[in-house]
């Protein structure tokens, strides 16, 4: 069975807790969960780190096992380079990487206006909260 990565950056191990308001009352697990069910003929492989190093070694093996990625870089998106040239290398591989945040933070501080990741992603899905990272999963598997 093929495989997606969904791989969420810091402070995303807290969600369900974190200010619920903006990004929903449901768990990791919870969203893990939901996303397996809509997908039952692929592996939706849920990941999350605080450390940046971790992230770009998990896109380092997705690059040498082919696998595609859906990631959240959380605040990382707004100033991590390290991340960013991390994604490049997976599209450049020929690998989807689809940007994801479950608020609009576009719509919220400025510091939050500009993502580094989004000019080397295939595309970026915002501000639909847990749906934002179902609808990058189904632009993954209608490929
Ligand atoms: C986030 C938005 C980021 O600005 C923030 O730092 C996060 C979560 C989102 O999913 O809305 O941690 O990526």
């Amino acid at each position: 069975m093929q495989s997606i990565w969904v791989i969420n950056g810091p402070n995303l191990g807290r969600l369900g807790s974190r200010q619920p308001d903006i990004y929903g009352s449901d768990t990791g697990d919870d969203i893990h969960a939901s996303l397996q069910a809509g997908q039952p003929d692929w592996d939706i492989v849920w990941k999350q780190s605080d450390a940046e190093a971790e992230i770009i070694a998990w896109l380092h093996q997705a690059i040498d096992q082919s696998v595609p990625v859906v990631l959240n870089p959380a605040a990382f998106s707004h100033y991590s380079y390290a991340l960013r040239d991390a994604c490049a290398m997976v599209t450049e591989a020929g690998l989807p990487l689809i940007e994801v945040h479950l608020s609009n933070p576009a719509a919220r501080e400025e510091f939050r206006a500009h993502s580094v990741i989004s000019a080397v992603a295939t595309g970026v899905i915002q501000g639909f909260g847990a749906d934002s990272y179902r609808l990058a999963i189904a632009q993954i598997t209608r490929a």
